[in-house]
């Protein structure tokens, strides 16, 4: 690797950069750093080299799949200890990724999406009545409680009872703990240094082994009763997962890897798209011209599965709230033959961290205005010289999210019904950008807002 790299101060014989990291916020501690070091920099911790490409145009490069490849590294690693060969954890060359991306990519195909629109619309309409009458509502709670249950009910037809008995079957509540402890543990023990991540890792994952062991047998009975035919199978994924044959081998998916495919969309799809559901509600308490726009837009195009789909204004507001803070706010890609990266040289096999936070915010690309939230720049046809590969919040190439138009399409009705029902407004002093924290993904903190019915709510 190139020594010429440069690299946060002062460096600590043998151990590295250890005053390089920030355990509570990584992320955007490295997108402070490349502030200072450039589009380019490494850290070293003990023997590992990590190098961090925060540069819009270097992270465009490597997202160049003829030269780099998405690499299994740091808590995605972790996680293939959980849910196995999953979607997420599987190894491209392993023939179950391959197999079970072509029996799952029609389940999330728009075709699908329109299958799930009343699952998603109930999850809504079970929200809006929960706040109703309320004067202050945790965004936090709702949001997790909101995409939990759209991938419940879209996946397999489970409604877990969050917005009506708060989940009180033991079962989900074991559920609900094990996800959250998975979570944790991915991310915490992965900002320790080497050996104290190592112990802390150990003893969190020795506490939520039980609860883990549970959940999947809680999700194999799922699966089984739908096997069995002792549930009638709905319109959902599970339903199409478990009838698709793969095309080309004509094989279905064996049911233990059903099993933690839909364990992957548990864990894949409601941290991120909460996240996102946040960031953009934050934003919308803060611009009540913004919010307007939204609701003038549902109110006149309705909120069936077409007239969600085609929510531009909206769209654009959650693009905007992607392109400041993606929920996955780096990737790791990995050098398929020697390369040259900024004039440094990386060797095959190298794999690199490409800081997507910073590098959609890099003013080179997005111009003098990048850290502001102006959902309008999606309108600009400048818009159109930027391909994919500057704006990658659901990743790029092949392992790229298979949940996209899915989160989009949930995100797109959920704000835009939240917006229709009620007026929000930030209860505290609030700043430019909201606060976030980092599990792993990149979410506010816990925030509340103040709400009020809007008149003329559908
Ligand atoms: C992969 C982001 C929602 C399921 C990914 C990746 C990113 C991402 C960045 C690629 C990671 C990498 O290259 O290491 C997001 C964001 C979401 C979201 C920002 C919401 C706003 C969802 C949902 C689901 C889902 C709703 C499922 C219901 C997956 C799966 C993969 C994946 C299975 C692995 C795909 C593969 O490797 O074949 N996601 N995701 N995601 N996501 Fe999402």
């Amino acid at each position: 690797l190139d020594t010429r790299l440069p690299h946060p101060g002062p460096r600590v014989p043998i151990l590295g950069d250890v005053f390089g990291a920030d355990r509570d916020r990584p992320t955007q501690h490295e997108m402070a750093l490349a502030a200072e070091l450039g589009p380019i920099f490494e850290r070293k911790l003990l023997d590992t080299h990590l190098v961090l490409v925060a540069g819009g145009e270097l992270a465009g490069q490597c997202n160049d799949e003829d030269r780099w490849a998405r690499a299994l590294a740091g808590p995605t690693l972790k996680f293939r200890g959980i849910v196995g060969a999953g979607l997420f954890t599987a190894k491209t060359s392993d023939p179950l990724w391959g197999q079970a991306r072509r029996i799952l990519d029609p389940g999330f195909a728009q075709s699908a999406l329109r299958l799930y629109h009343a699952a998603m619309q109930s999850v809504a309409d079970d929200l809006i009545a929960h706040w109703d009458g309320r004067e202050r509502v945790d965004v936090h709670e709702a949001m997790t409680n909101a995409t939990l249950e759209v991938i419940a009910r879209a996946g397999f037809s489970r409604n877990l009872g969050l917005f009506t008995d708060g989940g009180a079957d033991p079962q989900v509540q074991t559920m609900l703990t094990a996800l959250d402890q998975v979570l944790s543990w991915a991310s915490e023990s992965s900002n320790d240094l080497p050996v104290v991540g190592q112990v802390r890792g150990f003893l969190q994952q020795r506490a939520f082994a039980a609860n883990l062991a549970q959940t999947r047998a809680y999700i194999d009975a799922i699966v089984a009763d739908r096997v069995s035919g002792a549930e009638v199978g709905g319109d959902d994924l599970l339903g199409l997962m478990l009838d698709t044959v793969d095309p080309e081998t004509g094989a279905k998916l064996p049911l233990d890897n059903v099993r933690d495919q839909v364990l992957t969309f548990l864990v894949a799809g409601h941290e991120t798209t909460a996240a996102l559901l946040e960031v953009t509600l934050w934003y919308l308490a803060a611009r009540p011209d913004l919010a307007q726009r939204v609701v003038d837009e549902g109110r006149s195009r309705g909120f069936d599965y077409s007239g969600v789909a085609g929510m531009r204004t909206t769209r654009n507001v959650l693009n905007e709230s992607l392109r400041l803070w993606p929920p996955v706010p780096g990737m790791f890609r990995v050098a398929r033959t020697d390369q040259q990266l900024g004039g440094y040289d990386i060797p095959a096999g190298h794999a690199v961290f490409v800081l997507t936070l910073a590098a959609q915010r890099d003013a080179q690309v997005w111009g003098p205005t990048a850290d502001r939230f102006d959902p309008d720049r999606w309108d600009a046809k400048a818009l159109r010289r930027y391909p994919d590969r500057y704006f990658t919040p659901f990743g790029t190439g092949p392992r790229s999210c298979i949940g996209r138009a899915f989160a989009m399409q949930e995100s797109a009705l959920l704000i835009s019904k939240i917006c229709d029902a009620f007026v929000l407004d930030h209860v505290d002093e609030v700043g430019d950008e909201p606060v976030m924290r980092e599990r792993g993904t990149l979410r506010p903190a816990p925030f509340s807002v103040a709400i009020a019915p809007r008149p003329g709510a559908s």
